[in-house]
């Protein structure tokens, strides 16, 4: 859902690489997604910008990506490019490229509803099977324990995705038992166990 999307001067926007910002009526500090994260075994997450259109439409159009995402369709470009627009322009965009030696080889999203956070990873094709979606889940949950919006991470699990549901619950996600529009919900068991 592209709601609460806010424009911010450029000094503020995807490349700051501030922690924290001051969100004016709000009066309070909230994390920044704005900084690399460390990883595990020389991965990197980084905040995605603009550059990465293209390589974020690539991985969402590849066949096991189409397969096992919700609309089970390849996205437009047009329509691509306006959803990666407004989503840079969030203040926190939560949106982010996982990097191997400077290659890009994966990305990871938490999308927020209310104080729930959807967390949606994919790796590249070629770097698949090697346990970076496992390691991205784990510094995700470093990150979004400092996070005050979100207070709650789950994440929906085609459920013939037998390596996402692997990766979730390696990271301590639990299934639910819930199906939503067909696909199994997982949620991690909070902030405590993060
Ligand atoms: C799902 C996805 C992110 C997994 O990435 P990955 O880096 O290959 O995953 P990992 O190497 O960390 O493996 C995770 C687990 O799945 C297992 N696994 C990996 N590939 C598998 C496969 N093809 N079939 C069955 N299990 C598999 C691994 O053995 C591992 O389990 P283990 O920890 O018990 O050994 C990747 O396949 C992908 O990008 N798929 C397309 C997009 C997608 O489906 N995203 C998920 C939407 S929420």
């Amino acid at each position: 859902m592209l709601t609460r999307v806010r424009m911010l001067p450029r000094e503020h926007g995807p490349r700051c690489d501030c922690r924290h910002e001051r969100l004016g009526v709000e009066n309070q500090y909230r994390v920044s997604s704005d900084r690399t994260i460390p990883v595990a075994g020389g991965v990197v997450l980084r905040p995605a910008t603009p550059n990465d259109e293209a390589l974020l439409l690539e991985w969402r159009n590849e066949r096991a990506a189409v397969r096992y995402s919700v609309t089970g369709l390849p996205i437009d470009a047009a329509v691509h490019a306006r959803w990666l627009a407004a989503r840079l322009s969030r203040p926190l965009q939560r949106l982010w490229i996982a990097e191997e030696s400077g290659e890009p080889v994966g990305q990871a999203r938490v999308d927020d509803e209310g104080a729930t956070g959807i967390v949606s990873i994919s790796v590249a094709p070629e770097h698949r099977g090697r346990g970076i979606a496992s390691q991205i889940l784990m510094a995700l949950l470093v990150e979004m324990r400092a996070d005050t919006t979100v207070r709650k991470l789950v994440a929906m699990v085609h459920p013939e995705n037998t390596a996402s549901l692997r990766a979730f619950e390696r990271a301590r996600f639990q299934n639910t038992g819930e199906l939503r529009q067909g696909f199994i919900l997982l949620e991690h068991p909070g902030k405590d166990g993060w």
